[in-house]
Formats: C-alpha cells, structure tokens, sequence
C-alpha cells in the first residue's frame, strides 16, 4: 500500500482519536523507521518510550516467533515455564517480591490502586483515599483518568470514579497537609513524563515516604515511562534510593509488545487472595516471552550504566542548545534517557521541522521537546538529533 492509500483507509475506518503526523512507516531497524518510500527516520520518541531495545532486535524477535510457533497464550489458571522465566527476571531487576502482568500502563496502574485501596479498607473503611499529583498521567480508563491530574484528559467523563485528590508535584507541605489516616495511597511518577519531564527536587520522595509510613499509605512509584532502564538505572526509584511499596511498569519491559504489571514486596502481596484481581490475556506466554528476551538482553548490554552515560551525554549537547538559544530555551532536564527541553512557546512546529529533516522527536505539555529514544542509540545517533535540533530552533 502507498503512503495515501495507508493514511485515507486509516482514516476511515480508525476512530479519529489520534492527532496523527502524516507519515505511514512499514518497519524498523536498529533506531530507524522507515516509511513506503524507504526513507528512513531517526526515531527518538520509541513508540513513546516503548521500543527499548530499538526495531527489529535480534534477540526479542527470535524469542517471540519461537513462542509462537510453541505456545502463544494459556489461562492463568495453569502454570508455564515461560511465565516462571518472566516473573523471576523481573523480580531481579525491580528489587521487588511479587510480580502481576497485565497487557498495559493503565491496567497496570488499575491493578496497584486496587490492592491499595483493598489494603487500605481492610484497615478502616474510610481509608480509601488515593492522592496523586497535578500534571501527572496515569492512563485513560475511568479511575487512572480518576488519578491523571490534568483537566483536560478527564473532561466529558464525569462522573469519575471517587476517592482521588490532587497535590502540586514536589510540594511536601501540602502534602503534608492533605494526608491523614484516610488515604490509602499516594501515587506518583518519580519523574513526571506526559506532563512536561519534571524531576522532583531533592529530598522531595524520601519526604513522601515519611508521610506514607506516618500514615500507614502505600507509596505507589507509576513507573510506566520511567522504567525499565530509562533513568540509568533500571527503575528511576534507584536514583534516589526511595524505595515505593508498589511499583507500576509497562512501556519498554516488553521492548514493543503490548505489555504492563506491579511488583510489590511479600509484605502486601496478601493483600490480594485468589479470585481479588486477574487478567485473560495479561502474562501470557507470547508476553512473557518478550519479556524474558528483552530484560535478558538488556542485563546482556548493560543496558542501564549505558543510557546513564549517553543521557549525560545527551544532556550536555541540548543545554550547549540552550546556551545557543536562551531566547527560545527555557530548560533543559530530565535523567538517563528521559530528556524534556521547555520552550518559550508550543513547540509542535519543532517537531514538525525534525520530522521534515527524518528525525523523530515529540512535544508534550504544550512547549516540552521531549526525547525518550531507543535505549540503544549511540552518541553518533544523539550528534544528528542535535543538529537537525540546532537547525529547527534556529528557525523558531
Ligand atoms: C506515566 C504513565 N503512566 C501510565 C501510562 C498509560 O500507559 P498505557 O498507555 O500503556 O495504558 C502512561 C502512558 O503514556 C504513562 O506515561
């Protein structure tokens, strides 16, 4: 199909949710896509923070058309050597007991509030309270749209699910404020993603979890966008040593594959009894094959030291960026490979520019570039993004 035909019959028959570049691409290799013509794009947005190990990796393709051939999905109600291979290596590089694996972010995030909240009740029933903080996102079903602190993801919705309030991100006094013996669980991203790539200040999540022990809260870390290596480290709460009860993650733990879950310690895995929370689909034998090849492969490279290095890198090539154009750049921030560049204004047209020069960049926020590419960029890779960058802020 040509590259018309593509968007036209997408167009007519795709609910029309997605404000959608118009580009069709047919595959990928290494940090590359690569549209109907052939063109190849530098992508530096990795299906948003998903394709970790970049298009086409060798290992994760072996392993997925393996299982399929073996054993593409059995009920949760019998075991597979798959699944135990999944669970343990994801054990390994969480740090946390008990593991469930659902097929998305926002299951995922559903699946934590949920044995939250159970924790919470079975204290006291009025202990079901779950703060999150403004500019946060945490998926788009009812209740993580219940937990997204931002309006405009949850307007036409109403009304949402109850028991959720909103606190401004790296302001400990009011949280402080708002805990009490009600609330069951405070859910924050350790650096916020959708909203404009803000890292906390220093001193701010072990503040959390003082507040969370004080009140007997679960401290829930929404790791989706932040995990998995991302950071430099495998799950950003490793920056900062604070360790969360309950862990989300999704995005990049398949390395493509549509794919999510918790992890949390023994200490509440009881929480929930058979029969408490489940999925069809969620760690199926195809998912967890992705799963073991990817963080398998990841362990192999070294993945996480590597991205500490290039972010750095990274980082210091955008702020020279900034230097160049303090007019234009407001700030430049991030960790690893999770990179956010706020502009003066809404910076879509940037993007536009790179996409135009066959880089692949994004803008949340309205005026935030940010740059989550594969895990497995090179700084050779980083050097075009600067300059085709270099060269769109120079015509903004
Ligand atoms: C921090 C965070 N939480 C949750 C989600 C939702 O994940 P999904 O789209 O897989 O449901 C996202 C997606 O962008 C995210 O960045």
């Amino acid at each position: 199909m040509d590259q018309k035909t593509i968007i036209s019959e997408t167009d007519k028959y795709y609910l029309p949710v997605f404000a959608r570049y118009q580009v069709a691409f047919t595959h990928g290799k290494g940090c590359y896509l690569y549209d109907t013509e052939g063109n190849a794009y530098l992508d530096f947005l990795a299906g948003i923070a998903v394709n970790a190990l970049g298009y086409a990796h060798p290992v994760l393709v072996k392993a997925i058309s393996e299982q399929a051939g073996k054993l593409m999905h059995c009920s949760n109600l019998y075991y597979t050597d798959i699944q135990a291979k999944a669970v343990k290596v994801i054990s390994e590089v969480t740090g946390f007991d008990k593991v469930f694996i659902s097929n998305s972010g926002a299951e995922a995030n559903e699946g934590a509030m949920k044995l939250a909240r159970k924790y919470g009740i079975g204290k006291n029933p009025n202990k079901y309270k779950i703060i999150s903080a403004n500019h946060s996102f945490h998926g788009r079903t009812f209740d993580t749209l219940a937990a997204t602190g931002n309006p405009h993801y949850q307007e036409g919705y109403g009304p949402l699910p109850a028991g959720h309030e909103f606190v401004a991100y790296g302001d400990l006094a009011a949280l402080e404020a708002m805990m009490s013996e009600d609330v069951c669980a405070v859910l924050l991203e350790p650096i916020q993603g959708e909203g404009g790539v803000h890292v906390p200040p220093e001193g701010y999540l072990a503040g959390v979890r003082a507040l969370c022990d004080k009140y007997d809260a679960l401290l829930i870390y929404d790791e989706i966008q932040t995990g998995v290596g991302r950071t430099g480290k495998w799950f950003a709460y490793m920056l900062s040593g604070v360790k969360p009860d309950i862990i989300t993650f999704a995005k990049g733990i398949g390395g493509g594959f549509p794919l999510g879950g918790f992890a949390v310690d023994d200490k509440y895995a009881k929480v929930f009894a058979p029969g408490d929370h489940g999925s069809t689909f969620g760690g199926n034998a195809l998912a967890c094959a992705a799963i073991f090849a990817a963080l398998t492969a990841m362990k192999a490279e070294n993945i996480p030291e590597k991205v500490a290095k290039k972010g750095a890198y990274f980082k210091d090539k955008l702020k020279e960026l900034q230097a160049k154009y303090s007019d234009k750049v407001v700030d430049v921030r991030g960790e690893g490979l999770i990179l956010g560049m706020e502009l003066t204004k809404p910076g879509r047209e940037v993007a536009e520019a790179c996409l135009a020069d066959k880089v692949i960049i994004n803008c949340t926020s309205v005026n935030v570039l940010r740059f989550v590419p594969p895990l497995i960029t090179s700084e050779e890779e980083i050097d075009i993004v600067i300059a085709t960058l270099d060269k769109a802020l120079a015509k903004f």
